[in-house]
């Protein structure tokens, strides 16, 4: 079946807020997948296997103090650690359906007052997705969830600044609020050079 992106996996990546219902959704996605007969795998961030995601895992149950920069430079680290993996994955016909990914990297941190594009540009490099779901919930019938509250960033408060750091426009906004959004939006794709993608790319 024709060239080489066609042979590839897919990157998928799920974003969202906590219990936005990623993991439900993304294992439906990959019985599916592999229903049809393709080879697929679950991953997710953080991913708490290595070194780094152990430390992240220490912060978010509290368990552990580190400053807001450091926390996203492991994060993104986190990221880092596992491109070789995904892209030899990804070479071989494997779909990678994926929870969370820089895009949570750059919300979950600016939300909490770092530059944007100070945690934008420790993540270029890595591989940009295929397509990415965002699963919109509002903060507050997210904490109506099982489980809510476990870990440090599981807080209404937080959670709603997060949510408005994902970038999604609210399109019952006024025309000209929703076109200035778009404005700012646009001009920062252009200055970034994205293009359709194909072959894998890297962001
Ligand atoms: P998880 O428990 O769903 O794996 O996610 C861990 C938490 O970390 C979740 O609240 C989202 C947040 N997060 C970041 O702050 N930065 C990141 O880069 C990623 C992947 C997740």
């Amino acid at each position: 079946s024709g060239g080489s992106s066609e042979s590839r996996g897919a990157l998928v990546v799920l974003e969202g807020l906590d219990r936005s219902g990623k993991t439900s959704q993304s294992s439906r996605l990959l019985s599916y997948l592999e229903g049809l007969g393709h080879s697929a795998e679950l991953w997710r961030f953080l991913d708490r296997s290595t070194d780094v995601g152990q430390m992240i895992s220490s912060y978010l149950s509290n368990k552990s103090q580190l400053d807001d920069h450091t926390i996203h430079l492991l994060f993104s680290a986190n990221h880092w650690e596992k491109r070789s993996l995904m892209e030899t994955k990804l070479k071989i016909g494997t779909t990678l359906i994926v929870n969370h990914y820089f895009y949570s990297g750059v919300a979950f941190s600016s939300a909490k007052g770092l530059g944007v594009e100070w945690c934008k540009a420790l993540e270029v490099g890595l591989l940009a997705p295929d397509l990415v779901l965002y699963l919109d919930i509002q903060p507050e019938k997210a904490t109506e969830r099982g489980g809510y509250g476990d870990e440090r960033y599981e807080q209404l408060e937080f959670q709603k600044k997060v949510s408005q750091c994902y970038q999604i426009v609210d399109a019952c906004q006024p025309i000209e609020d929703i076109e200035k959004q778009l404005f700012v939006r646009r001009n920062v794709c252009i200055k970034n050079h994205i293009k359709p993608r194909s072959n894998l790319t890297i962001v």
